[in-house]
């Protein structure tokens, strides 16, 4: 598959993955018309000029919030007029939230499955609808998940088991629609530089939103179903999986 004149959507807008994801479309595009969807107008305007400055001539914004699920689908309506239809929709809202086992702050925690899972999973179930019926239907949606969807850590339970979810309804969405046009990845980064880990202690394999964005691109030209950033967390995730419990909760992940 060849990316060519792409109309792309992106939720959660001022994502800095996402904004890396829509540089490297552009400088694979002839044109690339872009609208980034978020929930703050003031930092929309910025990443769209941002990326007009980077060379995406054609960048508008939308007001959607993960959290106001009763406006999704018209927002998303909205989205679709503004681009004539939508080929490519990139699905990264989250939140990191509290590190740790039980939470200190429940409402935070509520707050993190609330954006990751029900609210994310709401744009991207009204988003693959879209998709699919849009005239001369079909699409690709790129689901940001996590390595942390493979298996819930101590270190950062909440958020895993947010990122499971997501990852488990993008991965049975994408079955569910394998005869239809309609194509979801899911791309599972392990620890990425961006404002969402700032402070946090990198570990080994730790990446770059341009490295997951080369990742993507790459898995969007060749049909991928599930993209590791960097690759080798496939395997080092596949090791992990199988640990007997009680090495796993030891492990200092
Ligand atoms: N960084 C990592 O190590 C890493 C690793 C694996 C997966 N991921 C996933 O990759 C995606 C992008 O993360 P990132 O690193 O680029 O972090 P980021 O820059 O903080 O992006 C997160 C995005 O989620 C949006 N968001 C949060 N709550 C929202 C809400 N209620 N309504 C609408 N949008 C909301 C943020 O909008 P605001 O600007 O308004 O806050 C921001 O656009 C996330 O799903 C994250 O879980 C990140």
């Amino acid at each position: 598959v060849t990316v060519r004149d792409t109309r792309v959507l992106v939720l959660g807008g001022t994502s800095e993955i996402a904004g890396a994801i829509v540089r490297e479309l552009a400088t694979r595009e002839r044109e690339c018309r872009v609208v980034l969807a978020g929930r703050d107008p003031r930092a929309l305007d910025r990443a769209a000029q941002e990326l007009r400055t980077a060379g995406c001539a054609r960048v508008q914004t939308l007001v959607v919030d993960a959290l106001e699920r009763d406006g999704h689908q018209a927002a998303l309506e909205q989205a679709w007029a503004q681009l004539g239809g939508v080929d490519v929709a990139i699905l990264a809202v989250g939140l990191l939230g509290e590190r740790g086992g039980l939470p200190r702050d429940i409402g935070g925690a509520l707050e993190v499955l609330d954006v990751n899972v029900v609210g994310a999973g709401s744009l991207l179930l009204h988003s693959a609808r879209l998709l699919r019926d849009q005239p001369r239907g079909g699409g690709t949606l790129v689901v940001l998940s996590s390595v942390a969807a493979e298996r819930a850590r101590a270190s950062n339970v909440v958020y895993g088991a947010s990122k499971a979810g997501l990852d488990a309804l993008a991965q049975g969405l994408a079955d569910a629609l394998h005869d239809s046009d309609v194509r979801v990845m899911v791309v599972r980064p392990g620890f990425v530089h961006t404002r969402m880990t700032r402070g946090l202690r990198a570990p080994p394999l730790a990446t770059t939103p341009q490295e997951v964005a080369r990742a993507t691109v790459s898995g969007l030209e060749r049909g991928a179903r599930t993209v590791w950033a960097p690759s080798a967390m496939r395997w080092v995730m596949i090791g992990l999986r199988a640990l007997p419990r009680k090495v796993f909760r030891r492990l200092p992940l």
